[in-house]
């Protein structure tokens, strides 16, 4: 803030006051936060963790001892990977309880159990919101609120804009990553969006969704206009969209369609119908603001800004792919994490996914990025490099 207020008094008096009113809404710049910087070999890596799925219980409700061992192994899960992996930063993309489970006195306590690795290796982190945290006794907000209270000094977590309060996890912050400390102008931005939706239910069945809740996309009132105003406050105060990491629980709906294609990771479990901008199995087209704005924030169509959008949610797929139906974005799948929900056969063996950012490859023509999957018998693979030459056949 102050380097940034001093550069721009430096620039020119008339800019001061729009200087002023952009720093006050540029909403990555992070007051009070250390700034995320590269290492000293220029690398960045994150860990994306999705599906936790904490707190479950027998279907009808009563207690079972497999609810805690199965949480227990979750956390072994994540502590493996890490320690293989040593990132610099954590990604929780959704789903971090089964909320459909859990009792209101207790449930942000699940948030406990899903951090305590992360914590354990001071490793600074974001989550973003599932449908899962969004059930009768438990929702985003809460969760927000929780993750801010007792973890402020690690977690990155924000609530910019999005209906409260089943809508407002993870809207649209964005975390900046410096190349060094010094630097006003990120090497790359992560960006992290809720995409709603309810389970309801509390073991006897499902009951009446809030009709606030029952939106299963980005939403379009707030969001598009939010990235929108973002990116354009960038361009003008940084002179560039620095590449960007997206992070969404619920797959964008173009994944369907690059479900088909030959791609490095699993597929188990193809996204169809539960992408965003389905209601009742009809698509409505209702997620198209949001990805609009993701097409501009890539530079529009094969720009190759956005280096991924990742998703959780279709624990059975841990594939990243692009072509020409996703505007060259790669959409990738984290697979599964947690030792709750349903598993696939290629699921078994749980994992995070992992990004590598190098400051060359960000700083080349078209920026790339290095991903694989990290599993819990300390194996990795589908590895691969996301940009122009990753699937060009299809691109
Ligand atoms: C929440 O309370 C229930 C019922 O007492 C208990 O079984 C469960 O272990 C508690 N969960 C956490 C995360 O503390
Ligand atoms: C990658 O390895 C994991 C763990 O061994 C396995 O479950 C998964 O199916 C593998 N994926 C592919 C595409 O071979
Ligand atoms: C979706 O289905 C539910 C349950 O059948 C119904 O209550 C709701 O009105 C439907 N929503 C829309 C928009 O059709
Ligand atoms: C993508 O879109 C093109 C038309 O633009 C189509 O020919 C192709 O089959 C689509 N599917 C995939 C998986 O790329």
């Amino acid at each position: 803030m102050m380097i940034l207020g001093a550069l721009l008094l430096a620039s020119s008096a008339a800019a001061l006051p729009v200087g002023r009113s952009i720093s006050n809404t540029l909403a990555g710049i992070l007051n009070g936060k250390n700034k995320l910087t590269f290492d000293s070999d220029g690398n960045f890596k994150v860990v994306s963790f999705s599906d936790m799925h904490t707190g479950e219980r027998n279907g009808d409700g009563t207690w079972a001892a497999w609810g805690p061992a199965n949480d227990a192994m979750t956390q072994i899960v994540h502590a493996t990977v890490l320690d293989n992996e040593k990132p610099n930063y954590v990604v929780f993309n959704g789903d971090m309880m089964t909320g459909e489970n859990v009792f209101a006195f207790n449930a942000t306590n699940y948030l406990d159990i899903v951090y305590a690795p992360t914590i354990a290796r001071n490793i600074p982190f974001s989550s973003t919101h599932g449908n899962h945290d969004n059930a009768n006794n438990i929702n985003h907000q809460e969760e927000i609120e929780y993750e801010q209270a007792h973890y402020s000094a690690l977690s990155y977590t924000r609530s910019d804009v999005g209906p409260k309060p089943y809508g407002s996890g993870n809207y649209c912050r964005w975390v900046p990553v410096y190349a060094k400390s010094s630097d006003w102008v990120p090497a790359a931005v992560m960006w992290f969006f809720d995409s709603r939706s309810f389970v309801s239910g509390t073991g006897d069945g499902p009951g009446p969704v809030p009709a606030a809740a029952n939106y299963y996309w980005v939403d379009p009132n707030t969001v598009p206009n939010y990235i929108k105003l973002q990116r354009l406050l960038m361009a003008t105060l940084w002179w560039k969209v620095p590449p960007a990491l997206v992070f969404v629980h619920i797959p964008v709906q173009k994944a369907q369609v690059l479900a088909s294609l030959p791609s490095e990771g699993d597929h188990d479990d193809e996204p169809d119908p539960s992408t965003q901008g389905f209601l009742n199995n009809t698509y409505t087209g209702l997620d198209l603001p949001f990805w609009d704005e993701i097409i501009a924030l890539n530079g529009w169509k094969d720009g190759g800004n956005v280096l991924a959008i990742t998703s959780g949610h279709d624990h059975g797929e841990s594939w990243c792919a692009r072509s020409t139906n996703s505007s060259g974005i790669p959409i990738c799948f984290n697979g599964h994490s947690g030792y709750g929900g349903y598993v696939t056969t290629h699921s078994v063996v749980r994992n995070g996914r992992v990004f590598e950012l190098n400051l060359a490859d960000l700083a080349a023509s078209t920026p790339t990025v290095k991903t694989w999957n990290s599993y819990e018998d300390s194996t990795t693979n589908d590895t691969v490099v996301l940009g122009p030459e990753y699937m060009a056949q299809y691109n």
